[in-house]
């Protein structure tokens, strides 16, 4: 099951979500790989790997930009990563007038998806080649979203683009099959009518669990403190929630 995580909004917890999700599926027993298909590298670094450890060996910078191979690494969390590198923003002008240029990344994952139970690909916060790529390679989309007045504007143009790659045959597989709600006070009135929007819109595609504002996730990304996942903090325990519906949603 290749899983893409999408948003072209910034910041509303695709890196976190992912990293989340692949630790505890990996936690689960699952083999679990993470492509990292965004040139600010977050996922790489909260898995434990500087830019230099990145620019040595396989990476989707190297797949995409200088036509490497594709070949994942094993974390010392047991999650198997293909990380990226700032060069990644390269990949518009070095796939500039190259055919299928936006399935280069289904067919590098194609002999690799047999070996794990799950796939999960981070995306950068835009609309292009890169995300693309994710879309045109993916089984299924999870789009977290962030809680705010303007998040269902985002959401709709996200939603367009994933009916245009079905409609332009990029990938037929392709919709979007999950949304998370991310970083929810609930204390806040205002949040809990944005939700209940959100809802509306995307009914049964929007998971229960809803991830709380928790300061140990951004501890986890700030210092690749992944055991803090194992933690009793709210968003600890709610990402291990949304890891069991994961589960259940897409038969993992
Ligand atoms: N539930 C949460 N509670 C508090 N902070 C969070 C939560 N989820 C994410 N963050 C923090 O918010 C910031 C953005 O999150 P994250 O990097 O996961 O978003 P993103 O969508 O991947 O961003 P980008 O679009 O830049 O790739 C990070 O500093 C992260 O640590
Ligand atoms: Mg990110």
């Amino acid at each position: 099951m290749i899983i893409a995580v999408v948003n072209q909004k910034g910041g509303v917890g695709k890196t976190t979500t992912c990293v989340a999700l692949a630790y505890n599926l990996a936690r689960s027993g699952r083999r679990v790989l993470v492509v990292d298909m965004d040139p600010q590298a977050n996922t790489t670094s909260t898995f434990g790997l500087s830019p230099d450890d990145a620019m040595a060996g396989s990476s989707t910078f190297a797949y995409f930009v200088t036509r490497g191979p594709l070949e994942p690494r094993e974390t010392a969390s047991g999650v198997h990563l293909i990380p990226s590198h700032i060069g990644l923003a390269h990949t518009e002008r070095s796939l500039y007038a190259e055919v299928a240029r936006e399935q280069r990344l289904a067919q590098g994952l194609r002999p690799l998806a047999a070996s794990y139970d799950v796939v999960l690909i981070d995306c950068p916060p835009s609309l292009g080649i890169l995300t693309y790529n994710a879309l045109a390679a993916c089984d299924t989309v999870l789009a977290p979203i962030q809680v705010e007045p303007y998040a269902m504007d985002g959401v709709s143009m996200l939603l367009d683009t994933v009916h245009d790659v079905r409609a332009f045959g990029l990938n037929d597989r392709c919709e979007l099959g999950g949304a998370v709600l991310t970083m929810v006070d609930r204390r806040r009135n205002v949040d809990a009518r944005i939700a209940d929007t959100i809802r509306d819109a995307l009914h049964e595609k929007v998971f229960r669990t809803i991830i709380p504002r928790d300061v140990r996730l951004v501890e986890m990304a700030e210092n690749g403190a992944l055991t803090l996942l194992d933690g009793d903090s709210q968003g600890a325990v709610a990402y291990r929630e949304l890891t069991k519906e994961v589960m259940t949603r897409w038969s993992l």
